[in-house]
């Protein structure tokens, strides 16, 4: 199923662990690629809140992952995510947008129409994915495999620096209380639910920074 010349590194985690900006880490310092699949259920939950369709109806959204229309195009930072050829940066990151992401990301229809889009993402020399199910089902070959784990009051506190530093309006009891139900959705759904690979390292990153999380990833990439 997968290159095995392709190294690929998967990250997956519940939100606001900081896996996005770990894997952003990891792979500038091993010049791979990176796949952010979150950024992909995003697109897709905002093409459906533009097209006003119902998001817990499976059968209306599951044909919008088949024809959808995006590109990551290298930012100065960040890459820039376009939906139908329009930048869509600011959007994407609003915790309205990560709700209905994980609204839609429930439908197994819409998951299994959306593997082979991020399967596309594999490249040489290598790429670093980083989401839910990446070690589990999207890339379950990958050489290496973690699973970024931090508690949900840290979570809260780092998603609310984000978004400050976005210039976004953030309120931190609301935070913890939408971290705590996107984790509840995202756990418990029948496919692909949240859960480390039984391969998987499992980072307790809670009373680490992120240089300490990249150092200790990359050093157990490089030790094998
Ligand atoms: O990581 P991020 O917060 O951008 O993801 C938004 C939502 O997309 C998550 O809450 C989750 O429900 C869904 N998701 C997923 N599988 C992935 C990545 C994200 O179900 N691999």
């Amino acid at each position: 199923m997968q290159d095995e010349n392709v190294f690929v590194v998967t990250i997956d985690g519940p939100s606001g662990s900081g896996k996005g900006s770990l894997a952003l880490n990891v792979a500038r310092e091993l010049g791979f690629h990176l796949l952010d699949s979150g950024a992909i259920y995003r697109l897709l939950a905002l093409k459906a809140l533009q097209q006003g369709i119902d998001l817990d109806d499976e059968q209306q959204v599951a044909p919008l992952a088949e024809e959808l229309d995006i590109r990551f195009e290298a930012g100065d930072e960040l890459s820039i995510p376009f939906l139908d050829n329009v930048d869509v940066s600011a959007e994407l990151r609003q915790e309205r947008t990560g709700d209905a992401a994980s609204r839609v990301a429930r439908h197994p229809l819409v998951r299994e129409r959306l593997l082979s889009l991020q399967r596309g993402f594999v490249r040489p020399p290598g790429l670093v994915a980083d989401g839910r199910d990446m070690g589990t089902v999207v890339f379950p070959d990958a050489r290496f495999k973690f699973f970024l784990y931090a508690s949900p009051e840290i979570r809260a506190q780092r998603r609310y620096k984000q978004l400050k530093n976005m210039g976004l309006s953030a309120n931190i009891a609301q935070l913890q209380a939408d971290i705590a139900e996107r984790d509840e959705r995202d756990q418990s759904r029948s496919v692909s639910p949240l859960v480390p690979a039984e391969d998987a390292l499992v980072v307790e990153s809670s009373l680490l920074d992120l240089a300490q999380v990249t150092e200790l990833v990359l050093s157990h990439i490089r030790d094998k």
